[in-house]
This record gives structure tokens, sequence and C-alpha cells, in this order.
């Protein structure tokens, strides 16, 4: 796993562009699997300011969304269908029938994961993902003891999940308790996975993700598993890893190849 700690949030969303940009100008119609959150939305901003500066060209990819709350109609507010159109699909020209989010309104769960797990098969697979990662290590809405194979699926929030996304909602009330998410499994079968973490909260899920074991109870440990995997936090989500001098060691020490458009990474 590649740890690159930059000092800020808008530091971090910067070098995320720049992985966006690369993997869109390498592959025109690429598969990127995009998340919601607070923590991409610099990272959206700075997308759809490319596009709209006619500096990136986005008309020929695919995007699959990670996960979307059971119950609530893509017009909901707090859903994230919602939350994408937005944040980031009305700024740019992504065709709608390339667009993919779960169906929060499914009246057959299963069989719509199922689908939904096909399509993605059918698109040629995820080329770049994107993730937060949860206060509790959760990826997608993946929480502890997700099975590490897990495929999309309905699951469960944890209390603590509800607590975190309650700010999105008039009340802790309203936040649903169920969703649909890629699995860990889903989500291990995409060629690059791009986490994003800000902020000190973040800072015991991103050590336990990297230095922690492998384990359910952390399913962002997973991606210890991942041949490719890069982590972009800022200082105060650096907090608690213990090898952070190394990891800036590596990322200062990059050959030159391996830089891409100024930024350092495993192209
Ligand atoms: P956040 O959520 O970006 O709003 O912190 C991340 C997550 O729960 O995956």
């Amino acid at each position: 796993m590649e740890v690159i700690i930059k000092p800020d949030p808008h530091a971090v969303s910067k070098e995320a562009v720049r992985i966006f940009e690369n993997q869109i100008e390498r592959k025109s119609n690429s598969v990127l699997g995009l998340a919601t959150g607070s923590t991409p939305l610099g990272l959206y901003k700075e997308l759809a300011a490319l596009c709209r500066a006619n500096l990136l060209e986005v008309t020929r990819v695919t995007t699959f969304n990670l996960d979307e709350y059971v119950g609530l109609a893509p017009s909901h507010p707090q859903s994230y269908a919602h939350f994408m159109q937005e944040h980031f699909f009305r700024y740019v020209k992504i065709p709608p029938q390339s667009i993919h989010i779960p169906n929060g309104l499914a009246k057959d769960i299963p069989k719509h994961c199922e689908e939904y797990e096909a399509a993605i098969k059918r698109a040629g697979g995820i080329d770049l993902q994107l993730l937060g990662i949860g206060s509790d290590g959760h990826i997608g809405f993946n929480e502890a003891s997700s099975s590490l194979a897990s495929r999309t699926r309905l699951k469960t929030l944890t209390a603590r999940t509800i607590a975190d996304n309650a700010r999105f909602f008039n009340s802790e009330a309203e936040v649903p308790h169920h969703v649909i998410t890629m699995g860990v499994g889903t989500i291990m079968e995409a060629r690059h996975c791009l986490v994003l973490a800000t902020g000190e909260g973040k800072a015991d899920a991103v050590a336990a993700m990297v230095e922690g074991p492998l384990t359910a109870s952390c399913p962002a440990s997973v991606l210890q598993m991942h041949p490719r995997c890069t982590l972009i936090i800022d200082e105060p989500a650096a907090t608690r890893l213990q090898r952070i001098e190394y990891y800036r060691w590596v990322y200062d020490n990059k050959p030159q190849w391996q830089r891409v458009k100024g930024m350092m990474s495993l192209e």
C-alpha cells in the first residue's frame, strides 16, 4: 500500500485529482467507482472545475457508486443519488446511462444487487475505486464483521455509523438503518483502490487499516491484500501511524519514472 501524507484536506484532494486525471487520460472510457461522504467533496469540486475548463473529458467514463440508503428515492435530499447529482454529476458531462448507483427503492433487493454486480462485470470491472473510510474502519457501508469476500448486498448500519451520518439529516432518527453496498470482495476486484481520509477522527481507523491485523473487525484492513492501493491522508489522520517516517521517506524518494504529473505514484 502506498501511503501519501499531505498537510491538509485541500492538498489531499489535489493529489487525488491527479490520480483521477491520469486514469482518465490514459483510458478515456475508464470505469470509476465513486464514493459519497464529506471527504471526497474537494476532489469532486476540482474534477468538475477541470471539466468546465475543458482540461478533462469525462463523456466516455462509466461510474458505479459504492452504496445507497434503502428506502430513500433518488430525489430525497439525503440519498446518495442526490448527493452525487448535487456535488458532481450536474457539473460534468457523464451520460446518465453511464451512471450507476444502487437503487434504494428496489423491490427485490437481492436481485437488484446481483444485477449491480453483473453491470460492473459487463462494464469490464472497475479501473479506479474511490473510497472513504469510516471512523470504525468501514469501506463502502461494509461495517465491522462484514465478510471480507462479500458482494453487493443489503447491510444493517451500526449505531456508530448512524450517529456519524446523522449530521446530514435533521435528526438521528431519520437516518435509515439499512443500505445497499458493494461488498468488500467487489471493492477488492477494482484494479486500483484510492482511499482518502482527513481529520484526527480518522486517525485510529487509518492506523488499523494500514498497520493493524487483517481482520473483518476493520474491513479497510483487507486493502493490505490489494495489489494496488493508494491511501492519501492529511497530517491529523496520520497521527497514529507507527511507520509514518518511512512512508514519508518512500514518497520523497520515489524514482523519477514513478512520478505522474508532479506527483509520486506507483503508476
Ligand atoms: P466521510 O465518510 O467522508 O463523511 O467521513 C466516510 C465513510 O463513512 O466511508
